[in-house]
């Protein structure tokens, strides 16, 4: 292990104490409390599902913190006292320059993420997700802040020949959604290379769990719901889940996916901040490298609820490919990140979350 690395692996293996049990511990690390006190890291769209994890998890590691959201899709309640909050769009110049204000980094979350809506609003998608970050970008060089994560996703591969898939795989998304988030990449390069910024982008495969903080959980809750384990954890006798396809070419029919705790893909985030030092751009996988199917999900969350979840089986949904699988050799390989978080525990954390919504 090199020299260069010897901080990022110390973070790391605080961060994995410091989140061992679902509720937030009292208990901070004097690593994090020293090293993040002097930093205000900026979370756009902090009040979402996983802004708000990142939220928490920086100011329980000693960081200060500033919220850029819009409560379009976000929940005000997730937002901590103490974060320094700023209600506002990334399409307003203002807002951004005012969020941040006295910030050394930003965490870039906020933007659309419906892959279905995007089809239906492809505009809206541009407009927010690209133009969006491009403002961001454009306010963080007027204000001297050199330090961005992006939140990307796994959309922006589309239909692939070969899983797992590694980040050389070639880039051809199928929706707007995945689109607009390969031309934030494109734009975060292109600042990186003439402005000097340093910056990782984030490919996401299935985020999914949740995580219980002193004011509660903080889970996954969209309106509406399109995602798997919400709508496992939903299913009634009157609303099954749709299984969408059981004749995939899959080993029980059903499509397969690479699923990812929340906590440990927010750690990942913490991980590639700390390795921000030289102006560039990368790009790593968020996922675990495993695949489970629809139906594995679904027995996962029977075993966690002790119920039989009713489900029906429908048609294919369009645009689903069988199977995503991440490789996430190169993320474990430079920041030291690895899931550790299995399935059963993200169905377990979400199923927990939804007995006591805020
Ligand atoms: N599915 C069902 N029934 C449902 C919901 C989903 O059978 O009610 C199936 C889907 O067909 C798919 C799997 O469960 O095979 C997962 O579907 P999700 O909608 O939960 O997630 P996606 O894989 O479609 O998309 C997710 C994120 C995207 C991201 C993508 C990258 O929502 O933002 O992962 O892998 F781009």
């Amino acid at each position: 292990m090199g020299r260069r690395f010897e901080p990022v692996w110390a973070h790391f293996y605080a961060i994995v104490r410091s989140v061992d049990k679902p509720n937030l511990p009292n208990n901070f690390h004097v690593l994090f409390k020293q090293g993040g006190s002097k930093l205000r890291i900026l979370v756009t769209g902090g009040a979402g599902y996983i802004g708000s994890v990142a939220v928490a998890l920086l100011m329980e590691k000693g960081y200060q913190v500033a919220v850029l959201d819009d409560i379009s899709t976000g929940h005000i309640e997730s937002i901590p006292e103490g974060a320094r909050f700023v209600r506002g769009s990334v399409l307003d110049q203002d807002n951004i320059l005012n969020a941040l204000e006295g910030c050394t980094a930003v965490l870039h979350f906020a933007g659309k993420s419906l892959v279905g809506e995007s089809a239906e609003k492809p505009d809206l998608y541009q407009d927010v997700n690209v133009n969006g970050s491009k403002n961001l970008l454009v306010q963080m060089r007027s204000k001297n802040v050199k330090k961005l994560i992006f939140s990307s996703s796994a959309a922006t591969y589309g239909e692939v020949d070969l899983n797992p898939i590694s980040e050389n795989s070639k880039t051809s998304p199928t929706n707007p959604y995945g689109s607009t988030k390969l031309q934030v990449e494109e734009l975060i390069s292109k600042e990186c290379a003439e402005h000097g910024l340093s910056a990782v982008s984030l490919r996401y495969f299935n985020v999914a769990g949740a995580l219980k903080t002193q004011n509660g959980w903080l889970a996954e809750k969209h309106d509406p719901e399109t995602h798997l384990i919400p709508n496992i954890l939903k299913s009634s006798e009157e609303n099954p889940v749709r299984v969408f396809g059981t004749d995939w070419p899959t080993y029980d029919g059903t499509c397969i996916r690479d699923y990812v705790h929340v906590i440990d893909l927010v750690e990942a985030h913490v991980l590639a901040l700390l390795s921000l030092v030289e102006p560039g751009h990368k790009i790593y996988n968020l996922g675990s490298g495993r695949g489970y199917s629809v139906k594995e999900v679904i027995a996962a969350s029977d075993k966690a609820t002790g119920k039989s979840t009713p489900y029906v089986s429908e048609v294919r949904r369009s645009g689903d490919p069988a199977i995503l699988i991440a490789d996430i050799a190169k993320v474990k390989r430079e920041l030291g990140w690895a899931p550790i978080r299995g399935i059963q525990e993200m169905v377990a954390d979400a199923y927990r979350s939804t007995e006591a919504f805020f």
